[in-house]
């Protein structure tokens, strides 16, 4: 017991002397050119379990000097066959990043937490509500005051090294929810089951992929997520046991 516990400490210590901190220039929120999907509290409800559509299409990354980011993504994907149709994705993380020694951003979103609202109101009556959870890796990321703006700008290189639309500041400090775990793994959420928002059509589409592709993974139904992480906890404590004895 004495030694698992050791060995717990000793993982954790190892993920901590991994960070490069700190990472000043990133601190902030930062938005696409719309200006209106942003972090915080008007993008996801996490008491109430909902999801707020924002007015145009965007992305938003938020990022503290002591390590932690908040990512929120609207997008809408054109519907070729019915233009009037197009489907829309929320998505909305958070967790910790680091800056590597070759210059790259891990994002470590916290699993539990994050959530996807996806919409296609031509082929289903509500909106598909569920977990969401990818890291991230970033190539490069540079920041710079906007010739044309006069403010700053972050620019996100993908873990290609293909270029992310620009990201504008918008608050400094950070407009973030809190850091730590929202929805413990006990906690049933099936309010999030109801979710039936409906996604308005959107002046600026993005083409998929970016930098993940979100569509062609199975995702976890929120309503039965008390059991999947159940067996993610049984499955996690098992690896422990295995590195340890
Ligand atoms: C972006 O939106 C925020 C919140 O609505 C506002 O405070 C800020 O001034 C806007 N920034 C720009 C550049 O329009
Ligand atoms: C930089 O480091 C990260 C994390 O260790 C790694 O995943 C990535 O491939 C590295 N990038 C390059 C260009 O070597
Ligand atoms: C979350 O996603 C990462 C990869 O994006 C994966 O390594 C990890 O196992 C996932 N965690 C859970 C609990 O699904």
């Amino acid at each position: 017991m004495l030694s698992s516990i050791g060995c717990a400490l000793l993982m954790c210590a190892s993920v901590v002397t991994a960070q490069t901190l700190p990472v000043t220039d990133l601190v902030g929120t930062w938005s696409s050119k719309s200006n209106s999907t942003l972090t915080g509290p008007t993008f996801y409800d996490p008491v109430n379990e909902k999801m707020f559509e924002p007015d145009h299409t965007g992305i938003s990354y938020s990022f503290t000097s002591d390590g932690f980011f908040e990512e929120a993504y609207y997008r809408a994907i054109a519907n070729p066959q019915n233009p009037a149709c197009p489907k829309g994705i929320m998505q909305w993380q958070h967790g910790s990043f680091t800056k590597q020694a070759n210059g790259s951003l891990v994002l470590e979103p916290i699993a539990v937490d994050g959530r996807q609202l996806y919409s296609d109101p031509c082929s289903y009556k509500t909106s598909v509500y569920t977990r969401y959870n990818e890291s991230e890796l970033f190539e490069r990321y540079e920041v710079l005051t906007d010739p044309y703006h006069n403010i700053p700008r972050l620019n996100l290189y993908k873990f290609d090294g293909s270029p992310m639309m620009p990201l504008y500041l918008v608050f400094s400090p950070p407009q973030m929810l809190p850091t730590q775990t929202l929805n413990p793994t006990t906690a049933s959420t099936s309010a999030g089951a109801k979710a039936t928002a409906k996604f308005k059509r959107s002046t600026e589409d993005f083409a998929l992929p970016m930098n993940h592709n979100v569509l062609n993974r199975r995702r976890e139904p929120i309503q039965a997520d008390r059991w999947w992480w159940l067996g993610v906890f049984l499955t996690g404590s098992g690896a422990v046991l295995y590195f340890c004895f």
